[in-house]
């Protein structure tokens, strides 16, 4: 049975400990060969030892060491045999009918409508290949209406909203999309702050909810502790994976059954043109009747820094490999065929869980603890170690699922992540917003709007506030015969 942890325990006056380290947790130390924590003991101030006794205390030895034995013994194991994704399991755009799309649309928004949708963002990352510090969600990628990525998402749940309101017979009753937002100790307090200051962008503040992701502790090659300060074991966040062991030891899989909840959207905060709470994928998702799906797009390049969906094994479920642990070969390998990419659908960070689902993958994700080891220079007492950090991903759930359906969207109108700065080659800030002017500049044209731009129109566009519409529908009111100058944006 996994030891309580004390996270909190209460401060104890400084110099409570002796000469010696508390003999009952040395003990524990001892029985997890992690001992050497203690190994500067004698050296400490008596403020440091109190320090590094709550800074021992807190951590779940028993479950951190079962976490690294079976990481480090998975690690060692055989590598597990992968294919690419059969054609026939991926619902591609191509298949798609327009009557399909009017059904998904239709029924996602009647299970919106119905208060069966619950939001989850991954929002712990440090966004360090961008170069803010602030977390990435505050950052505005320099649109006409200025507005971070955190402002677009909920604008765009606030239209979701909106429009499954419109779908039913009381359209007066609008109803909320709960929205858990995860954070980690780096990016927490910005990010409530940041909420706060901007009034929650239109939402009401008890629709949102945050909580923070876990952390572990960093460890050697062969399993202990690394010590960042002789006093404080080095941590670091337990990746977006970690979003499941936070959604249950903070009781948020309750939360959601207690609000009615059925179906959860998941994704990363870094895609400009996310369909957040999308009706078309629910619909889609509950036409299925999976337990997991994941929206997909076909990989752009092989050095393109994206997953791909991969089959374990013959007929074996279906997994993401991470472009991190992908061996070259594999990401270049042709299909000699089709001619493109043998491993091409690239993990876009979308995905759809039911609720039922979830609730049992954490335990079993617990049970089997098995984490992924990224190598990593550790700050430390000894300057910077080699050492492993422990994460997992959010993907690693595929793996249990009874069944998973993957979907294909369209890059251009679902896909232009911000993960490095302006001059990087791809993914930048810029060429994210350049994808959203163009994708609104169409649906504007397409609804009988005019563009007018004094520079060239591959530079620019025009930004349709997702008050006005989620998905290019409902334009026609606002746009037909009129004239529009890029850039600048189109709100009510
Ligand atoms: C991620 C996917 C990758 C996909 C790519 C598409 C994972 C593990 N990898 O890679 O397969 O092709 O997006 O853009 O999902 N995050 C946390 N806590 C953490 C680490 C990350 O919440 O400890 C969040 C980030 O804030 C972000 C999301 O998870 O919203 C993805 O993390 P990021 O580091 O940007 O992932 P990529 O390496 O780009």
């Amino acid at each position: 049975m996994a030891e309580l942890v004390v996270a909190a325990a209460a401060p104890a006056p400084a110099g409570r400990w002796g000469a010696a380290p508390p003999q009952e947790l040395l003990e524990r130390l001892k029985d997890y060969g992690q001992e050497g924590a203690f190994a500067l003991w004698d050296e400490l101030a008596p403020e440091e030892r109190d320090f590094l006794v709550r800074d021992i205390q807190s951590i779940d030895l028993a479950r951190i060491d079962r976490i690294v034995r079976c990481s480090l013994r998975s690690q060692g194991g055989p590598v597990p045999v992968v294919q690419p994704v059969p054609e026939s399991s991926v619902a591609t755009v191509d298949d798609r009918s327009p009557e399909d799309k009017e059904r998904w649309w239709r029924r996602g928004l009647k299970a919106i409508a119905e208060g069966k949708l619950a939001v989850v963002l991954l929002a712990g990352g440090q966004g360090t290949r961008l170069g803010s510090s602030d977390p990435k969600g505050c950052f505005s990628i320099g649109l006409p209406s200025g507005k971070s990525l955190f402002q677009l998402q909920a604008e765009r749940i606030l239209c979701v909203q909106k429009l499954a309101a419109q779908s039913t017979d009381a359209p007066g009753n609008t109803p909320q999309i709960h929205w858990y937002i995860m954070t980690s100790p780096f990016t927490d307090e910005t990010t409530r702050k940041f909420f706060e200051s901007r009034r929650y962008f239109g939402l009401e503040p008890d629709q949102v909810t945050f909580f923070q992701q876990g952390t572990l502790p960093c460890v050697s090659p062969d399993g202990r502790f690394i010590m960042e300060t002789p006093y404080k074991v080095a941590r670091a966040p337990d990746g977006n994976g970690g979003v499941y062991a936070a959604l249950k030891s903070k009781r948020l899989l309750d939360d959601m059954s207690a609000r009615g909840v059925k179906y959860i959207d998941c994704y990363g905060v870094d895609n400009v043109l996310v369909r957040v709470a999308d009706p078309t994928f629910l619909g889609y998702f509950i036409d299925k009747g999976v337990s997991a799906a994941a929206k997909v797009v076909r990989k752009a390049y092989p050095q393109e820094k994206v997953g791909v969906f991969v089959q374990r094994g013959r007929g074996g479920p279906l997994s993401v490999v991470e472009y991190s642990e992908m061996d070259a070969s594999m990401t270049t390998e042709i299909n000699q065929t089709t001619g493109r990419l043998r491993y091409c659908w690239s993990n876009v960070c979308l995905h759809m869980f039911s609720l039922e689902f979830l609730n049992q993958v954490t335990n079993s994700l617990e049970k089997d603890s098995v984490y992924h080891l990224a190598d990593k220079k550790i700050p430390s007492i000894h300057g910077y170690t080699a050492g492993l950090k422990l994460e997992q991903f959010i993907f690693d759930v595929f793996t249990y699922s009874p069944s998973t359906a993957l979907f294909e969207v369209m890059r251009e109108e679902e896909f232009a992540p911000v993960k490095n700065a302006n001059g990087a080659t791809y993914d930048t800030p810029d060429s994210a917003r350049l994808m959203l002017l163009r994708l609104h500049s169409r649906w504007v044209v397409a609804a009988g709007g005019f563009l007018t731009h004094s520079v060239p129109l591959y530079m620019t566009g025009v930004e349709v506030s997702p008050m006005c519409s989620y998905a290019g529908e409902n334009l026609e009111a606002i746009c037909r015969g009129r004239t529009f100058h890029a850039p600048s944006e189109i709100s009510l």
